[in-house]
């Protein structure tokens, strides 16, 4: 089968261990189940993957990829959980302590099969494209789960969502509208703070830019060249939800704002399968999908990885099958 695989990292040039060709057809564990992939998606935790980052080396090779949407033998069509809990963990699987995501321990989606435990697949709506739904499981889902499980933010309360362009940000633009609440971004570049608001947002921002109020929680996901920001913009309570540190994890922490506005930040990360299943339903009920920027063969995946990593996107990268 075709294949896009992980089979060396660098963090200066991780394009250089990206293999896309032909790998061997995998073998499917008792209680596992195969899924011939329609329409997979890219994340930036792809690019972390070749970086070196949450993939160990003894892993190598690996095939990359945490969102699809496709097929599985018995011929049910599904989207893929890509969070593999330890057999007979019950409750939030996030909270597994040795939980992991596809294509760190378990190969990935970004190939014609995927291979997970039969627990990991959920129907697929009928409403949804194949591509739409490949870029549900990991981006959208972080935002679902940022949004409505973690903020504490009610029906017209004001979020920011910093660096407007990623996956993550446009999925919490889109869900954070259709929610009801007030909603700014903010993104290094003009185009695309002028497609946020076309995408849903009120009001798009240069970042670190005064905003004319306190917001009630900011979507964090790009760290460090963000971060002093979010704490500024929030007001007495506030909540900052953190998914990720794109630009680094190493930013002032802020503590005397933290405590003396009593601030809550939250750390957030993917979402369990019972949050897909409502992100699904949500997006079934509200008319909500993805937004997608750019479908690729997945033979081309290589064309993709390189925009993700020039930061020039806005949406999802999407790369098909058939
Ligand atoms: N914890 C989890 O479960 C989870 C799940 C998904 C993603 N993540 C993490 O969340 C982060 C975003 O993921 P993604 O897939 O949405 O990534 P992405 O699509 O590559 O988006 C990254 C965005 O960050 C913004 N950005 C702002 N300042 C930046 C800077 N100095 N350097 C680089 N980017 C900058 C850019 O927006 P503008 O150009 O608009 O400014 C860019 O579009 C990643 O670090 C990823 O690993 C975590």
């Amino acid at each position: 089968m075709l294949a896009v695989s992980c089979v060396s990292q660098s963090a200066e040039d991780p394009l250089s261990g990206l293999s896309v060709g032909e790998h061997a057809d995998p073998d499917v564990p008792e209680g596992w189940i195969r899924v011939h992939t329609k329409a997979t998606a890219l994340n930036h935790h792809d690019l972390w993957s070749l970086k070196g980052v949450g993939l160990s080396e003894e892993n190598l090779p690996m095939i990359l990829g945490c969102d699809a949407s496709g097929v599985t033998d018995d011929g049910r069509d599904v989207v893929v959980h890509a969070v593999i809990s330890t057999p007979g963990w019950t409750g939030d699987e996030t909270l597994d302590p040795r939980r992991t995501l596809l294509s760190e321990l378990y190969d990935g989606t970004l190939a014609e099969t995927v291979v997970v435990p039969a627990e990991n697949v959920l129907p697929k709506p009928a409403a949804l494209s194949w591509e739409e739904a490949a870029c549900l499981p990991t981006a959208w889902l972080t935002a679902y789960r940022m949004l409505f499980t973690q903020s504490g933010l009610g029906p017209g309360d004001t979020v920011l969502v910093q660096g407007a362009g990623g996956g993550v940000a446009t999925a919490a633009i889109v869900l954070a509208r259709a929610a009801g609440f007030v909603v700014w971004a903010t993104s290094r570049d003009e185009s695309k703070r002028r497609r946020a608001v076309e995408l849903g947002a009120h009001e798009a921002f240069e970042p670190g830019v005064r905003l004319p109020a306190r917001v009630d929680a900011v979507m964090e996901t790009v760290g460090k060249a963000t971060w002093a920001h979010s704490m500024r913009a929030l007001r007495p309570g506030g909540t900052l939800v953190v998914s990720g540190a794109t630009s680094g994890a190493d930013p002032s922490a802020d503590l005397n704002r933290l405590f003396f506005l009593q601030l809550r930040v939250i750390g957030s990360t993917m979402g369990t399968r019972d949050e897909l299943a409502g992100l699904l339903s949500f997006c079934e009920a509200t008319g909500v999908r993805p937004l997608i920027d750019q479908v690729l063969p997945l033979r081309d995946a290589r064309a993709g990885f390189e925009r993700l990593a020039t930061g020039d996107v806005f949406g999802k990268i999407v790369l098909t099958t058939s």
